[in-house]
């Protein structure tokens, strides 16, 4: 793997984004700090120095942007066996961009694209996983977590890097020479924290209440309401 590593940086996201157009397909900027990570909703994403995993991976696919959510879904699959192979947590995919442990929040996943209508740039997937963090502020502690909170134990971060950059590798090339995301969904299925479970999906301001019953193989959580009324979610906000 090409990798470009930064003791210290604002968000490998950003700059993921500032190099894309003269960066090869492939190319991991690594940080080991982060002093303004991003998530998702504009929120923030604490990245304190030499405790955690933030990287950001640069992918040039030929598809249409509609197909870029896909690249999440194999970055929380990839993620969740890479964590797996090394510590023996119970670790699960909360649908579409969450790997967590116990219920609480151990990574997240921001990915963002640039391109035509029938044609994606380029696509930056940012993971960012607490690996060694000891404790949380107040306001994160409820629901985020780290490996070392729940495993008792530091882990390689290095490691860990090269399990989920080897796993996403596979599930990547599966999709763009398949052209089907099956083996990642399997594993999204397999490992899910929602399927069987009543949910809430919150989208802009409306609130659903429904049970998960399947993710189909475009990635997309199937969703039954009451009555047994089924419906696709394409994004959104989901807790268990
Ligand atoms: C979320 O759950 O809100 C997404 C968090 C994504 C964090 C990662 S850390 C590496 C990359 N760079 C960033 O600034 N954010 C992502």
């Amino acid at each position: 793997h090409h990798i470009i590593y930064f003791d210290s940086i604002k968000s490998t996201n950003t700059y993921a984004k500032e190099i894309a157009h003269e960066t090869p397909h492939g190319v991991v900027i690594i940080g080991n700090e982060q002093t303004e990570g991003r998530g998702r909703m504009g929120r923030g994403w604490t990245s304190p120095k030499g405790k955690g995993i933030f990287m950001s991976i640069i992918l040039k696919p030929q598809i249409p942007p509609t197909e870029g959510a896909k690249m999440t879904q194999i970055a929380a699959a990839a993620t969740c066996l890479g964590i797996r192979s090394i510590t023996s947590l119970d670790v699960l995919i909360k649908w579409p961009n969450d790997v967590i442990i116990n219920g609480k929040k151990v990574c997240g996943i921001l990915t963002e694209m640039s391109g035509e209508l029938n044609q994606v740039a380029y696509i930056i997937v940012g993971i960012g996983i607490n690996v060694n963090t000891e404790e949380f502020p107040e306001d994160l502690r409820e629901k985020g977590t780290s490996l070392l909170i729940e495993g008792k134990k530091h882990y390689s971060r290095k490691e860990m890097i090269v399990a989920i950059l080897n796993e996403f590798e596979k599930l990547y090339q599966d999709y763009i020479k398949s052209g089907s995301l099956q083996s990642t969904i399997e594993i999204c299925k397999k490992y899910s924290a929602m399927l069987g479970k009543e949910i809430r999906i919150i989208q802009g301001n409306k609130e659903t209440i429904a049970k998960a019953v399947d993710i189909t193989e475009e990635g997309l959580l199937k969703i039954a309401q009451e009555g047994g009324k089924e419906d696709l979610v394409f994004s959104g906000e989901v807790s268990v």
